[in-house]
């Protein structure tokens, strides 16, 4: 059993509720199910993939849907979650999108339903209409998506009911919870208490850890819950870096990237979906060392800097050296992210996720590159990838056979023989190590088409 809460308190459907002395990894899930007995939000996967667990958390951020299997107690201190016995107004009166999946018979089993009704009642709070993007993480079985897309599309245009907005204010005064849970305030809090408690775990969105207590059934001892350090919630966008805070969520991310690198903010719409993105933070993403992290690859290609914090003492290195092999990183005990930089730069960064689905799917391969050409010559290069090895990795050999190099077909054949020097992907599930490969070499080729004007490059149309 881990460590206990103290007093969580969070507005639950527009009144304060207190969660007393639960274990610090409790999921909302679970606590609303068997301890508040509220059976709505349902558990398909447990583990982040399907939505039926879908719940709307207001804070000072605003509104966003999140998937409550892998969201954990502490997390919601002095925040409003609505479920969805929370969607319809206190005297019963449907809610917009409600009346719609009325109308355009959005539902036959049900089970999918509140998941939707719950995602689709924040987007509409929030004025988005991109719903594939808003429900890609919702998944249906039987009803299919056309007839929950036109509900969603015929409830755009209503207003949002009042019951919808959280006051906040009902909280009162909020005490830290107390119990063995760190809720640090700031970077400075955080950076004390892990120096003091080094072998704790942080959690940052929840989108791994939660995993390794609903799936792996870990029991986590010592846990700091990153999400009220409001000094790494950041994107400092200067004449010379950009700046993002380890605890920004991918949404975030994604949101910066649009302006200044669309085809990383492009792969970041892939990256989970809206729910897993609302959550994920761009530190737990790079910390977690996986190698086949989406972000880590773009950041590499765009020359990333790690920040990293230890007590009073800070470090940076290169973002690339930060992965020594798999599993192992260069951190130390009690040493966190605290932000991650990368230079401005003319955009030059194209990022290619190859998975079997196109939302909601990790990367058989990730590959990015930003490549400057000079008057027809290659004279900046800085290639990286995710699922070629046991690390994100930059293609060393092949970056150093087409620097210098003009910008032609022939260089990149030249370079062929390069790839198998940078990489010995491994088979799995997902790719087997030759079509690993393959699919390198060939992004490279997508690259220089796209760059060139040479040919039709979308995997999405398909052209005569
Ligand atoms: C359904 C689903 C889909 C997903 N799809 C994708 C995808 O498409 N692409 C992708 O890349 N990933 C994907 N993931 C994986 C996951 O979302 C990411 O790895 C995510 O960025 C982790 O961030 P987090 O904040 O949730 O990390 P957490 O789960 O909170 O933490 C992950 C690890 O990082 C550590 N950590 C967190 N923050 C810090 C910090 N500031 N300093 C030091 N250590 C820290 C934690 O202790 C832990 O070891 C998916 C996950 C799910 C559940
Ligand atoms: S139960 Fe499937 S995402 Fe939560
Ligand atoms: S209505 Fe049955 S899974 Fe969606």
């Amino acid at each position: 059993m881990g460590q206990q809460t103290g007093q969580i308190t969070f507005l639950l459907n527009g009144d304060p509720v207190i969660a007393d002395d639960i274990s610090a990894t409790t999921t909302l899930l679970d606590w609303l199910r068997e301890g508040r007995g509220l059976k709505g939000t349902k558990e398909g996967c447990n583990e982040g993939d399907c939505g039926a667990c879908t719940v709307m958390v207001t804070d000072s951020d605003g509104a966003r849907a999140v998937n409550a299997c892998i969201l954990f107690l502490p997390q919601l201190h002095g925040k409003a979650v609505r479920t969805v016995e929370g969607i319809a107004g206190p005297d019963g009166a449907l809610h917009p999108v409600q009346q719609a999946m009325v109308d355009h018979h959005g539902s036959q089993c049900g089970f999918c339903t509140p998941g939707f009704i719950v995602s689709m009642a924040c987007a509409h709070l929030n004025g988005r209409t991109d719903h594939d993007d808003v429900l890609a993480g919702n998944l249906c079985r039987c009803t299919g998506y056309a007839p929950i897309v036109r509900a969603a599309e015929a409830a755009a245009s209503e207003p949002v009911p009042d019951w919808m907005t959280e006051d906040l204010s009902k909280l009162g005064a909020l005490a830290a919870p107390g119990g063995g849970v760190a809720l640090p305030a700031s970077s400075d809090d955080l950076a004390t208490w892990y120096a003091a408690h080094p072998d704790a775990t942080l959690v940052g969105g929840a989108t791994d850890v939660g995993l390794w207590v609903t799936k792996a059934l870990r029991d986590l001892d010592e846990v700091a819950f990153l999400n009220g350090v409001s000094d790494l919630k950041f994107i400092d966008i200067g004449a010379d870096e950009v700046k993002i805070g380890a605890v920004t969520s991918l949404t975030d991310v994604g949101g910066a990237m649009a302006d200044l690198h669309p085809s990383f903010a492009e792969m970041i719409r892939r990256y989970g979906s809206t729910q897993v993105r609302n959550a994920a933070t761009i530190g737990g993403n790079i910390a977690n060392g996986s190698p086949i992290g989406d972000s880590p690859p773009a950041l590499i290609a765009l020359g990333a800097t790690l920040h990293l914090r230890k007590g009073d003492t800070r470090r940076s290195l290169p973002l690339e050296d930060f992965f020594i092999e798999y599993g192992k990183q260069d951190r130390a005990k009690g040493e966190f992210v605290e932000a991650v930089s990368i230079p401005r730069q003319p955009d030059r960064l194209k990022c290619y996720k190859l998975s079997k689905r196109f939302d909601q799917d990790i990367s058989a391969v990730c590959g990015c590159f930003n490549i400057t050409v000079e008057d027809g010559t290659v004279t900046g290069t800085r290639i990286a990838f995710g699922g070629m090895a046991g690390t994100p990795k930059r293609a060393t050999a092949v970056e150093a056979a087409i620097t210098g190099q003009p910008w032609t077909q022939e260089t990149l054949d030249a370079a062929a023989d390069a790839w198998a020097r940078d990489f010995t992907p491994m088979s799995d599930m997902r790719a087997s190590a030759a079509y690993r490969l393959e699919t390198a070499r060939n992004m490279l080729t997508r690259y220089f088409l796209e760059d060139t004007g040479a040919g039709a490059t979308s995997v999405l149309e398909v052209s005569a």
